[in-house]
């Protein structure tokens, strides 16, 4: 049985589906040939990420398809229900990303709280010529160790960020209308591990205590974060997008910092991805990185294995 996996897929998961029986091709074919490479090789499974389509014209016209899989989580690329109405199977890994966007959340606040986002932009230009000016005005610093971490959206995300925060001596407090309460089990390198158990609060009170903040929910309509919002929290806070672009509202947030009401931001998605606004691009105040939460060996490791091991349950 073959599967393309047409945006790539990691050496484990290819390992474990020829260990199937399985024969696993990595060619990258262009999207508008797509249904004559599939129905000429008889493709079974089709493995993307975000970058290829699976829309209504590969479904209909590929009667050997089985099975679509995303690496990843969002499926915006993929007819998801359509694919289902006509009997194929639809799989993608939730969980495998979640402790990479979690370590990315922290690499955004320790930047965040010692101006590293800045540091790196001007130490380049002015680093020889300007050192102690530099140095002065990057030399008030603050520690996470102490802080409360508000983390918006207790899902996978929102835990794993939970685990981290309490490992470095944080206090974490959480908003999620669709969950009550969480137990946090935090592991430590000898095998030995403790829980912690949260209990979900009002968003109100989210915004207003923590010294930092990050969202971890699905995309939604409304913004989570607007001006409202960000009227509510502490004057210096620091704030991480690592979700969804359209999450947090980027007209508020840019007035936010530059009221200094928001202290830093630091955003791995964008409103207007995958051309974020220049506005935002531009900021002195914001840590840019090009959505890379889940772009990890580790997580595209574990992708890899969960994509083979459903496609072994479901195919074989
Ligand atoms: N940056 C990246 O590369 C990257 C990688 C993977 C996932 N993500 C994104 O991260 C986000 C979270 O992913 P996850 O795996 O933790 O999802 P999840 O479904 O496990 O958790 C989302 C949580 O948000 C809660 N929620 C929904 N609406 C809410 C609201 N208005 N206010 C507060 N909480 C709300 C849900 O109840 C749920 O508990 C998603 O948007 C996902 O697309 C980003």
């Amino acid at each position: 049985m073959k599967i393309l996996a047409n945006d790539g897929i990691s050496q484990n998961g290819i390992s474990a589906l020829v260990e199937a029986g399985f024969d696993v091709i990595t060619t990258t074919v262009a999207q508008e040939q797509l249904v004559d490479y599939i129905n000429e090789n008889e493709i079974k499974g089709i493995l993307v990420r975000s970058a290829t389509q699976v829309r209504k014209d590969i479904i209909d016209n590929c009667p050997s398809l089985k099975l679509i899989g995303r690496g990843g989580v969002g499926m915006d690329n993929i007819d998801v229900a359509y694919a289902k109405e006509k009997g194929l199977h639809v799989i993608n890994t939730p969980a495998a990303s979640s402790e990479s966007v979690a370590e990315l959340v922290f690499a955004h606040l320790f930047g965040g709280v010692r101006f590293l986002y800045d540091a790196n932009r001007n130490m380049p230009l002015e680093g020889d010529s300007n050192f102690k000016k530099l140095k002065k005005s990057y030399a008030k610093g603050v520690e996470l160790r102490g802080k409360t971490l508000g983390v918006i959206g207790f899902g996978r995300i929102g835990q794993a960020t939970a685990k981290i925060a309490i490992g470095i001596g944080m206090n974490v407090i959480f908003h999620d209308p669709f969950l009550d309460s969480a137990t946090i089990k935090v592991p430590f390198f000898d095998g030995q591990s403790v829980s912690f158990d949260f209990d979900s609060r009002p968003k109100e009170e989210v915004l207003k205590e923590a010294n930092f903040i990050t969202v971890h929910v699905p995309a939604q309509k409304e913004y989570v974060i607007g001006k409202r919002e960000f009227d509510i929290m502490k004057d210096g806070v620091g704030i991480v997008n690592a979700a969804r672009g359209g999450v947090i509202d980027e007209v508020a947030l840019i007035e936010a910092l530059e009221s200094g009401k928001i202290a830093f931001a630091g955003l791995d998605t964008f409103e207007s991805e995958p051309t974020p606004e220049i506005k935002i691009l531009m900021h002195s105040k914001i840590s840019l990185t090009p959505h890379i939460g889940a772009a990890t060996a580790e997580a595209q490791d574990r992708i890899g294995l969960e994509l083979a091991n459903q496609i072994i349950a479901l195919l074989k």
